[in-house]
């Protein structure tokens, strides 16, 4: 009975399929860059009096010094931008980034193309923003992702539908957050994971089947409603399985 229940809901659910049309009327900026070596990160452009209010704001124009061509821009970074989404077809003009970071910027929704055309990605940024919303469709585009990282913002749940694409994924980070529950299949195609951070958040429900992530190294599960635990995989993977079922809403209909 419960089994059937479970197939008939996850047919419902693979069915999904993000298809959206694009605007017509489009506002149209130029995106002012410094093209620059960074410290730690692939060389990149550093954007500049970044500003976008609208949804619909494409970048028209790539304005910048003399450099390197687009094709060798790498990373994509802007730090404190006046910005409430995320300007389109940035990745039509860098083809090859493997790193996007905004940081501390008024970001609220994170949008179904807000990353089409960015293929290569292995980092995904999104730290100390403001985003309360994430398209299920959004990462559909990264399947080579291995890092995401969504500290410190509003973002209140995310589900299965959000990480199915990213078979690459190594780091899910989304601490200083208000997400109430981890679904069961949250992680169901994201069988390399192995870093699972979700410090301070309101976690009542912890429903991931931790068995099935082979690869697991760190889950940091501090400050949160039901429990308070920080696991370094695996001499204890019973005894921390059983502190979550324990103390949290587990798997639900079929217990
Ligand atoms: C940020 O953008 C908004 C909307 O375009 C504008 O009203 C505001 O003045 C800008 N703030 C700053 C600090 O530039
Ligand atoms: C399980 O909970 C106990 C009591 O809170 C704690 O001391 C222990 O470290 C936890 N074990 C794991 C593996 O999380």
């Amino acid at each position: 009975m419960c089994f059937r229940v479970l197939i008939l809901l996850s047919l419902v659910f693979n069915v999904y399929k993000c298809s959206y049309k694009d605007d017509n009327e489009l506002s149209m900026i130029n995106l002012n860059c410094i093209f620059q070596d960074f410290e730690s990160d692939p060389y990149g452009c550093k954007a500049s009096h970044l500003s976008v209010s609208s949804r619909k704001t494409t970048i028209q124009k790539v304005i910048h010094g003399k450099g390197k061509s687009y094709n060798e821009i790498l990373t994509f970074y802007a730090y404190n931008p006046n910005i409430t989404f995320i300007p389109k077809g940035i990745g039509d003009y860098f083809p090859n980034l493997q790193r996007f970071i905004i940081t501390k910027s008024r970001l609220r929704h994170i949008e179904w193309r807000d990353f089409r055309n960015m293929k290569n990605l292995k980092v995904l940024s999104l730290n100390e923003n403001k985003i309360e919303r994430i398209s299920q469709c959004a990462f559909q585009y990264l399947e080579n992702l291995e890092s995401i990282s969504l500290d410190g913002n509003q973002i209140k749940a995310l589900n299965e539908r959000h990480f199915m694409n990213l078979p690459n994924l190594v780091t899910v980070s989304a601490n200083d957050n208000s997400i109430t529950e981890l679904e069961t299949d949250l992680f169901q195609n994201n069988l390399k994971l192995k870093d699972i951070l979700f410090r301070n958040n309101q976690l009542k429900a912890i429903r991931i089947n931790f068995r099935q992530l082979r690869s697991l190294g760190m889950v940091d599960l501090q400050s949160n409603k039901c429990i308070s635990i920080k696991f370094e995989c695996c001499d204890y993977f019973s005894e921390f399985i059983g502190n979550i079922t324990q103390k949290c809403e587990g798997p639900g209909i079929c217990n």
